[in-house]
């Protein structure tokens, strides 16, 4: 009998990551609750995970019976439901402190007393989270990446209080899922996304001033470097407001150098988000993405 840890793991947001993340964590045979701003929202989270599902099926990459099994594992409920007994919360809402405080704050107060606090922030501080809290020693950033089911890496991310006992079991967590996990110090955009949105940000740069075209600025990193997408189309798959959110709170921690582009700006005021909008950087339909210029 395996001695792995039977977690019961809450997802709180069921966007882009959330959803993707309960996915990985039902994978794994861990019962999975997946809640939103309310149990709509929740449902049309697993509806989308459903449809992930499916597809493996239709790639025969999964069997029929295992994506029933794993769809069986996912609960749309709201937070509260969502949070009773759960021994890891993830939580996976909008890059603001305020929401990710408020929203594990009521989490702690049904989860199970040993629970693990964690968030897939992409660069705010798992130290003040954890502070806030008032649990730092449970408190750890587990940042996924999308699209959560096929990126390998697990951003493991300790705040100044979180405890070794906390991590020792964070990483059983990643093995289960079947992760790769790197052990990060808590600082601005970690290992991960400082680096990231810093060839985001200067290819929209470029993008302003006239360097290449969209297609052109991405070929020249995916066939020149062997990046799987190029620069653009990345951000238009994270998010361009995630992206913008990411690098204003890089501006104000370590300065100038993540400055946001005026252009990045402008596309969020206009909704142009990327993917999740259907255009950004790209037009998204089902024929795939079409480089649309601005
Ligand atoms: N669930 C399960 N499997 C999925 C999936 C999903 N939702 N989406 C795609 N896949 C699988 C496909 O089945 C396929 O498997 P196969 O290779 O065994 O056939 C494989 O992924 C590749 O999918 P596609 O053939 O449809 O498409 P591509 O070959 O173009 O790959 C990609 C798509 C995996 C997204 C690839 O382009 C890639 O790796 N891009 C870079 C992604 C990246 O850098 N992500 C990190 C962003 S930063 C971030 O998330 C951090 C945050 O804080 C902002």
């Amino acid at each position: 009998m395996s001695d792995r840890e039977e977690h019961v793991v809450a997802v709180l947001g069921a966007g882009t990551m959330g959803h993707g993340i309960a996915q990985v964590c039902a994978r794994a045979g861990f019962e999975t609750r997946l809640a939103d701003v309310d149990v709509p929202a929740a449902a049309a989270g697993r509806a989308k995970l459903e449809q992930s599902l499916a597809r493996l099926v239709e790639k025969k990459k999964l069997s029929a019976d295992d994506a029933s099994a794993t769809l069986a594992r996912v609960r749309a409920v709201d937070a509260d439901a969502a949070c009773a007994g759960a021994t890891i919360v993830i939580e996976a809402a909008p890059e603001k402190m305020e929401l990710k405080v408020d929203l594990l704050r009521r989490a702690s107060k049904g989860a199970d007393p040993r629970a693990l606090f964690a968030s897939n922030t992409s660069s705010l501080s798992i130290t003040e989270l954890g502070q806030r809290l008032g649990a730092p020693e449970r408190t750890l950033g587990t940042h996924f990446f999308n699209p959560p089911p096929v990126m390998e890496l697990l951003e493991l991310v300790r705040g100044v209080g979180t405890s070794d006992e906390s991590i020792e079991r964070a990483l059983a967590f990643a093995a289960a899922l079947g992760k790769t996990p790197i052990v990060i110090r808590d600082f601005p955009g970690f290992a991960t996304s400082r680096l990231g949105v810093c060839i985001g940000a200067e290819a929209i740069r470029m993008l302003e001033q006239g360097v290449g075209k969209v297609a052109d600025i991405d070929r020249a990193m995916e066939l020149g470097y062997r990046h799987p997408m190029g620069p653009l189309k990345l951000s238009d798959l994270v998010g361009l407001d995630v992206r913008l959110a990411i690098l204003e709170h890089l501006h104000r921690e370590l300065g100038e150098v993540f400055r946001p582009p005026v252009l990045l700006r402008q596309m969020v005021r206009a909704g142009r988000l990327g993917k999740k909008s259907g255009h950004g950087f790209y037009r998204w339909t089902d024929a795939g993405p079409e480089p649309s210029d601005v």
